[in-house]
């Protein structure tokens, strides 16, 4: 069985593939060991996107990955919370050319916004000095944890937004995430595999500086939650969904779609850019009810736990204006237990018999919630 550990990440790109190298997230670019971009393939091959007859050893990794039991199962029906890189053209084809935001005095050549070794930081005022492992991480293997968790902790959809976590709740979903106990249902996503790739880099006094730092800030939640059954047309893109210029529509069906309000603030990293996440109509109403009867009183209710307004409680986490779509990888990987850390068990027995509109419901109501 072919293992998604680093031995597999190993292997080095053929020359032929280094043209069709799609510009995409600087990350895919710039982990040394062709880790991210070897899944980035994976993850194209598996949406179809990149299917290369030449790559026998792909279709091999994508037959193992649709193998992968429990996982594959749950993934049925839910990629749509794993978007891809999408094909769209990066920032500029200058890779020199600095870059500007207006209101900001910072400047960062594309080079550097897509390299993974920098946080960054347009309002640098806006926080304390960043601990060398958020600003910087440690090449090869380490990339910045606020390069994708942003330097404020805000985060994007596609990872988690660590302020407002404690220290404790951090570190130990570092060491699930290195131990293999804290994973996703899909596996070879980029944002996750490249987590899992500095989780098990990094030292513990890197954790401790980053964990503390991140725990000191206050988490403001950045997403407005619509309920629509037509929404405009999008793309996957970053991943994340773009919104398409014109006024071609879509239907929503039973999903998340999650949007930068402006992508070109998005692809810059700017922590402050608002997201709309469309959700089904009546999910705010539905998830309401389910969160606060407990699931029709098959489980108990969340704020039991999770605190008054779901805005957390001791070392169980703050739910509350957190990104939709990350929440609802969690419960996903919750329900699928491919998420299954020694303090995950209530979790276990919640998720268990959620369906995905009921998870879809829940995650729309807790990311509606003021954090
Ligand atoms: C490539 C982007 C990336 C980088 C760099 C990165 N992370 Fe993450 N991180 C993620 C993603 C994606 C997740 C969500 C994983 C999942 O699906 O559970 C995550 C999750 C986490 C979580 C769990 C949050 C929760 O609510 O359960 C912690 C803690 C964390 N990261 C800390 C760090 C630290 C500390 C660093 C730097 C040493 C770092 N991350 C660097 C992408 C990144
Ligand atoms: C009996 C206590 C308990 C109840 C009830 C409970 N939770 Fe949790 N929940 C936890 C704990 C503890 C964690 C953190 C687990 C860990 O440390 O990995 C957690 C984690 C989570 C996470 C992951 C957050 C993150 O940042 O990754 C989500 C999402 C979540 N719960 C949603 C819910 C929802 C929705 C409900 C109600 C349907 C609920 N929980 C009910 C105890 C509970």
């Amino acid at each position: 069985m072919l293992r998604h550990g680093p031995q597999s990440y190993a292997k080095p790109t053929p020359p032929e593939r280094k043209q069709s190298r799609r510009s995409g997230p600087g990350f895919a670019r710039s982990a040394r060991r062709s880790v991210a971009k070897d899944d980035a393939d994976r993850l194209g091959t598996l949406h179809g996107s990149n299917m290369n007859a030449r790559q026998p050893l792909l279709a091999l990794c994508m037959a193992a990955t649709l193998l992968t039991g429990a996982a594959a199962v749950a993934r049925g029906g839910v990629d749509w919370a794993f978007p891809t890189v999408g094909s769209a053209a990066a920032l500029t084809p200058k890779p020199a050319r600095l870059m500007t935001l207006r209101g900001s005095r910072a400047r960062y050549t594309r080079s550097e916004i897509e390299s993974g070794f920098l946080a960054i930081d347009w309002w640098p005022e806006s926080h304390a000095a960043l601990p060398a492992v958020v600003r910087h991480g440690r090449p090869p293997d380490v990339l910045a944890c606020g390069y994708c968790h942003l330097p404020d902790g805000e985060g994007r959809p596609e990872n988690a937004a660590l302020a407002g976590l404690t220290t404790k709740y951090m570190l130990e979903q570092l060491r699930d995430i290195r131990s293999g106990a804290h994973k996703g249902v899909h596996r070879a996503w980029l944002p996750s595999a490249v987590m899992d790739q500095v989780a098990r880099a990094v030292t513990t006094g890197e954790t401790s500086a980053a964990a503390a730092y991140f725990s000191r800030r206050r988490f403001l939640g950045r997403t407005r939650v619509v309920e629509a059954a037509e929404i405009p047309t999008v793309v996957p893109e970053a991943f994340v969904y773009r919104r398409l210029a014109g006024s071609r529509r879509e239907t929503l069906g039973e999903r998340i779609v999650e949007t930068p309000d402006d992508f070109y603030r998005f692809e810059l990293r700017d922590s402050t850019v608002g997201y709309t996440a469309y959700v089904p109509p009546g999910s705010i109403a539905r998830g309401r009810e389910l969160v606060s009867s407990g699931d029709r009183g098959r489980v108990p209710a969340c704020a039991m736990c999770h605190g008054a307004g779901l805005r957390g409680s001791a070392d169980v986490p703050p739910l509350a204006g957190r990104s939709p779509t990350q929440l609802f990888r969690q419960l996903a990987a919750f329900h699928a237990r491919t998420r299954h850390g020694a303090h995950d068990t209530p979790m276990l027995i919640e998720a268990a018999p959620m369906s995905t509109a009921d998870m879809i419901a829940i995650v729309a109501y807790l990311a509606s919630l003021k954090p």
